[in-house]
C-alpha cells in the first residue's frame, strides 16, 4: 500500500471533489497541503451536503483531517465552516482534526489588500477569489506572517502585529484604501485563540508516526497544476505552488511519503478568473459545455469559462505535476456533441509549439491546433463499466490517454459516487 496524492491538472474545479471522497474513504488521514479557503468542494454524503473549503474532505467520512504548514489558514472562516459543518451534525474536534503550529494565518487586512489591488489593476486583474491568499503567502515568503504558534504568545503577537501593520497600512493608504487598528486585531486574535489552539500541534510528527505505523495518508490538494505560481499560466496563477512535491513542503514530509500521484481533468476545459485561455469558446458550444457541466464557481458563485480538451496543457501538467496516472471526469457532459476537438499544440505568431511558453504575450497569442474526433450520440452518463461506452467515447479517452503521456486510471461519468470505471486502484499500488 503506498500514499496517494491528488492534484488538479487543468485550472482547478476538475471534479476533484468526487474522486477526493471516494479516496478518503479509504484513507487513514486526509491532509490539506496549500492553498486556503479560496478552494471549495460540495460533498453530497446520505442527505446531507457538505461545503467544505478549508476542512480536509476526509472529515465527512470520519477520519483525521490534518491542516498541513503549506495552508493559509483564516481563522474566522475556519471557525465558521467547522460551526456550520458541526450544526450539520458532524462534530469537527480536536480528535478529528489537527492543524500545523507553523501555518501562516489569514487576516482580515489581507483580504483587504487583495481587494484594494484587484481593483487598481483593473482590466489586467487577476480575477482572484478576494480572500486574502495572495497577500498572505506574500507576507510568509517575507517573515512576517503571522502564525498558528504565535496564538499561543501574546507578547509575540502583538509584535508581530506592529512589524505586519507597518507594512500593510502603508500600501493600503497608499491604493486608498481605509487602514486596519492593532487593538481591534489583536482583540480578535486573542479572542479566538482558546478555540484554535486546541487544534494545533507540530503535524510532521504525527505524520511520522503514521508513516511508521503504515497507516494510509491521502494528500489533498486544492487548485491545479495550470494555476502554479511557478508552473501556472503566471502571473494569472494562484500564490501557492499546487505540483505534487508540495504535498511534501507544505505537511512536512519528505517526497517519498507523497506516494502515488493522480491528477485530475474533465474531459473539457473551464477556467475562472482572467488569464490565457487557448481553447476558451465564445461560441454556442461553449454555452452547452457551461450549461451541461453547471459551470458556476463553488467559492465565488463565479460562471466558468469554457472551452474543448487541452491535451497540450494537461500533458505540461502531468509533467511537472508528476502525475502517474488520470482520472477523467464529467465525460458525460460531451454527449451528443456530433464532433470533438482536442488541442495538440499551439501556433503562436506562425510558429507552431508542442507546449505553451512561459512568456505572457506568446500564452495570450497562443491559437489552438487542433485534433477532430468524432463524437458518440449515446449517454455515457451512469456508465460504471467499459462495455457501457460508445466505441467513440472509448476512442476520445484513449486518444486523451496517448497525448497526455499518461494513462487514464479512473472515468467518472456523473457526480454519483458510483458512476465510476476504475482501471486501477491508486492505493493499491
Ligand atoms: P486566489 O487564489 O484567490 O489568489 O486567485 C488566483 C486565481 O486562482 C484566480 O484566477 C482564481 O479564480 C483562481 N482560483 C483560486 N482558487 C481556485 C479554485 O479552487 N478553483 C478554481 N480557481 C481557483
Amino acid at each position: 500500500m503506498t500514499n496517494v496524492t491528488i492534484i488538479g491538472a487543468q485550472w482547478g474545479d476538475e471534479g476533484k471533489g468526487k474522486v477526493v471522497d471516494w479516496l478518503a474513504s479509504r484513507a487513514d488521514i486526509v491532509v490539506r497541503f496549500q492553498g486556503g479557503h479560496n478552494a471549495g468542494h460540495t460533498l453530497v454524503v446520505g442527505n446531507q451536503t457538505y461545503k467544505l473549503s478549508l476542512l480536509p474532505s476526509g472529515l465527512v467520512r470520519g477520519k483525521l483531517g490534518i491542516i498541513g504548514n503549506g495552508v493559509v489558514v483564516d481563522p474566522s472562516a475556519l471557525l465558521a465552516e467547522i460551526e456550520r459543518v458541526s450544526a450539520q451534525g458532524l462534530p469537527v474536534t480536536p480528535e478529528t482534526l489537527r492543524i500545523a503550529d507553523n501555518a501562516p494565518l489569514i487576516l482580515p487586512l489581507h483580504a483587504a489588500l487583495d481587494g484594494a489591488r484587484e481593483a487598481a489593476r483593473g482590466d489586467r486583474k487577476i480575477g482572484t477569489t478576494g480572500r486574502g491568499i495572495g497577500p498572505a503567502y506574500e507576507d510568509k515568503v517575507a517573515r512576517r506572517a503571522i502564525r498558528m504558534c504565535d496564538l499561543a504568545e501574546p507578547n509575540t503577537l502583538s509584535a508581530k502585529l506592529d512589524e505586519l501593520l507597518l507594512h500593510h497600512n502603508t500600501l493600503l493608504a497608499g491604493l486608498g484604501a481605509p487602514t486596519f487598528e492593532k487593538t481591534a486585531l489583536l482583540e480578535n486574535l486573542l479572542q479566538l485563540a482558546p478555540k484554535l489552539l486546541p487544534f494545533m500541534e507540530p503535524v510532521w510528527e504525527r505524520l511520522s508516526a503514521a508513516k511508521q505505523a503504515g497507516k494510509r495518508i491521502l494528500f489533498e490538494g486544492a487548485q491545479a497544476v495550470m494555476l502554479d505560481v511557478d508552473h501556472g499560466t503566471y502571473p494569472f496563477v494562484t500564490s501557492s505552488n499546487t505540483v505534487s512535491g508540495t504535498a511534501a513542503a507544505g505537511s512536512g514530509v519528505g517526497p517519498g511519503a507523497v506516494g502515488r500521484v493522480l491528477g485530475i481533468a474533465k474531459a473539457y476545459c473551464t477556467r475562472v478568473g482572467s488569464g490565457p485561455f487557448p481553447t476558451e469558446l465564445h461560441d454556442e458550444t461553449g454555452q452547452l459545455l457551461g450549461e451541461r457541466g453547471h459551470e458556476f464557481g463553488t467559492v465565488t458563485g463565479r460562471k466558468r469559462r469554457c472551452g474543448w480538451f487541452d491535451a497540450a496543457m494537461v500533458r505540461q501538467a502531468v509533467k511537472v505535476g508528476g502525475i502517474d496516472g488520470l482520472a477523467l471526469t464529467k465525460l458525460d457532459v460531451l454527449d451528443g456533441f456530433a464532433q470533438l476537438k482536442i488541442c495538440v499544440g499551439y501556433e503562436i505568431n506562425g510558429e507552431t509549439h508542442k507546449h505553451l511558453p512561459a512568456g505572457m504575450a506568446a500564452q495570450s497569442a497562443a491559437k489552438p491546433v487542433y485534433e477532430v474526433l468524432e463524437g458518440w450520440s449515446q449517454s455515457t452518463r451512469g456508465a460504471r463499466s467499459w462495455a457501457e461506452l460508445p466505441a467513440a467515447a472509448i476512442k476520445y479517452v484513449k486518444r486523451v490517454e496517448e497525448l497526455v503521456e499518461a494513462p487514464v486510471t479512473l472515468l467518472s461519468t456523473s457526480p454519483e459516487r458510483d458512476d465510476t470505471i476504475l482501471v486501477q486502484d491508486p492505493f493499491a499500488s
